[in-house]
């Protein structure tokens, strides 16, 4: 799996395909799962620079993440908060953009479900109520694939869990 970075205007308007797709398909949808799994395939589709798209779902008794609705390589299946950077998000609820993953020291501060991972983004994701349901995480073989328009859109898309 090759994954293919993308100049700043056509990673805008990828991202505006995904989000009127997307749009459409989820009018009216109430079905958590149904979103994710709908928000994999729509961003798996239009992002060539990832390779793995997917939520973990957040368990706050157990503080611990369990791997959800995903596209891509096989993933692990249980972080505890606070580990690799699905954990850490879960923990502050702020999106993580990290530029290079390799530097990260492994198990504490990155998991290494696939080594071909070199840069990530992690977003928290809320319910109605503003409680962490899950955290949406997009890998890419490149480094430095992700910036703040990522951020800007994701966050945009994620509001649908808010409905
Ligand atoms: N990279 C993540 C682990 C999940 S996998 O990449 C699918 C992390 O360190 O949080």
């Amino acid at each position: 799996m090759m994954t293919i970075k993308l100049q700043t205007e056509k990673k805008i308007n990828s991202y505006k395909t995904a989000k009127k797709q997307l749009d459409a398909l989820l009018e009216n949808e109430t079905d958590t799962i149904l979103k994710m799994a709908t928000i994999n395939a729509v961003l798996k589709q239009q992002l060539p620079y990832i390779y793995w798209v997917g939520f973990y779902i957040a368990d706050i008794h157990k503080q611990s993440l369990s791997v959800g609705p995903y596209q891509g390589t096989i993933a692990c299946m249980h972080i505890t908060y606070g580990k690799g950077v699905c954990g850490s998000v879960a923990l502050s609820q702020k999106t993580k953009i990290v530029k290079d993953v390799t530097i990260l020291a492994e198990g504490e501060d990155h998991i290494t479900c696939d080594p071909n991972s070199k840069s990530e983004i992690v977003v928290p994701v809320f319910n109605k109520q503003q409680q962490l349901i899950a955290v949406l995480d997009l890998d890419s073989e490149e480094f430095d694939a992700f910036d703040e328009i990522d951020q800007k859109f994701l966050e945009g898309i994620l509001s649908v869990f808010q409905h």
